[in-house]
């Protein structure tokens, strides 16, 4: 039987994480039917934000690394469709596997539906509402070029069938008539796949931090609407710095190299009084094994992070979101998430009453059930009647 050949573009930090519980999945159950080929675009090119998970997550090395690096939106983005066709027309995939919601996945969307290829986008359907995202942008029309959409959420597939995808389409699929399906999500199968692994391979890392468990919040920060906008940062990171020393806690904040970029040049003062204060700890962006290590172990979370919100929610610990809105809309309905925007009484009252509220909340299993990777293979396979 033919193998069918899956592209896999992968780009920004989350979704290298992402395509490693896809990747884990095809080597497990699908080796014989699907052959797998990984186009990294190099939004991020850190060691930290991107070999670390190569490593780390035990994926193979990207076929092919298209070097893009930073650039604006508009330059980034067409350097990357200029890669991405160049591989698409080399390899001639069977299909195209998109993440999320960045410029790689909108680089994937238009490079791929423009040639024709089917596109898969796993992270369907999610919506902030707020087209002023960039990331908004990309999900709307990377959902709109796709013929197999995999929505995590209830929520996610309800907004789906408010933009005329239905449901009940029949095969084949292509662009024009999509099929839509509600599955979990694949960051709760790594969170339960990668969890004992990390206790055993980093078992010292929470003291090397001088760490001690439930004693520390985790709090990370790098949407452009709080990074680029230094009166937001300051706000935030000021309310932070008070809550802590009046609450003697540790904060614990690895810190996307945009975040640390923007501190250094335009807030320098507040860096070195950050970086000299008892009560925080400001460390570079930390592997995925070390991150689930900080997240199972503290008190509570600071987040604008979608991912970080929701491994809040695995690990059942409260979050506070440095937004206005959130597309993880069932973690706000459930009271384990507060959106506090960048409000300094808000970020202030949430924090005391989530520190105190810590240990009676409850986390209900709204992400499916650890298998979503193999599901999602499962169906590509019945697109191409190869099971
Ligand atoms: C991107 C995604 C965002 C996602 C995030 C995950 C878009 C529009 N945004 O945001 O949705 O939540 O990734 O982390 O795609 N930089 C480095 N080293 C790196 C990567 C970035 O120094 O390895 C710095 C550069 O100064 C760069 C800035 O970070 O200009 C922003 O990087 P970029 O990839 O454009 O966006 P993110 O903020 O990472
Ligand atoms: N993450 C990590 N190290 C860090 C910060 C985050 O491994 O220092 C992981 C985190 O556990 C989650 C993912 O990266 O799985 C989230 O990525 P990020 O916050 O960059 O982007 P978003 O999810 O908001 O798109």
């Amino acid at each position: 039987m033919p193998q069918i050949k899956l592209l896999n573009i992968v780009g920004a930090r989350p979704q290298i994480i992402k395509a490693s519980a896809i990747s884990r999945a095809i080597r497990k159950h699908f080796s014989k039917n699907i052959a797998e080929i990984l186009v990294h675009t190099g939004q991020h090119y850190d060691k930290e934000m991107s070999d670390v998970f190569f490593e780390e997550l035990e994926i193979h090395k990207p076929d092919f690394n298209l070097g893009v690096g930073s650039a604006r939106h508009g330059r980034q983005t067409s350097m990357m469709i200029t890669g991405l066709e160049e591989v698409l027309l080399k390899e001639k995939p069977d299909c195209v596997l998109l993440y999320g919601d960045t410029n790689s996945t909108l680089a994937g969307a238009l490079a791929s539906s423009k040639l024709h290829f089917p596109i898969i986008h796993i992270e369907a359907g999610l919506r902030s509402f707020n087209k002023t995202m960039p990331e908004e942008l990309n999900r709307i029309m990377s959902d709109h070029s796709s013929t197999l959409l995999f929505a995590p959420t209830n929520a996610a597939f309800k907004n789906l069938m408010s933009e005329g995808f239905r449901p009940e389409n029949s095969p084949p699929y292509t662009i024009d008539n999509p099929k839509i399906y509600l599955t979990g999500d694949i960051m709760y199968d790594n969170t339960l796949f990668f969890a004992g692994l990390a206790e055993k391979k980093k078992a010292s890392f929470l003291e090397h931090l001088s760490l001690q468990r439930d004693n520390y919040i985790l709090v990370t920060i790098h949407r452009d609407t709080n990074t680029d906008d230094t009166v937001r940062l300051k706000e935030i990171l000021v309310t932070l710095k008070k809550l802590a020393e009046e609450n003697d806690i540790i904060l614990v904040m690895p810190l996307h190299p945009r975040t640390i970029i923007s501190l250094k040049t335009k807030l320098p003062v507040l860096y070195d009084v950050l970086s000299t204060c008892k009560h925080i700890k400001i460390i570079p962006p930390v592997s995925f094994l070390e991150m689930i290590l900080l997240e199972k172990n503290c008190r509570m979370i600071v987040t604008d992070s979608g991912g970080v919100q929701k491994e809040s929610h695995f690990f059942k610990k409260p979050c506070i979101v440095l937004r206005k809105e959130t597309e993880w809309v069932e973690l706000v309905n459930n009271g384990t998430a507060k959106l506090v925007d960048a409000d300094p009484v808000r970020i202030s009252e949430e924090f005391l009453k989530l520190m105190d509220l810590h240990s009676v909340l409850e986390y209900p299993g709204f992400y499916g059930d650890g298998k979503t990777a193999e599901f999602i293979l499962k169906e590509i396979l019945f697109m191409f009647e190869k099971v």
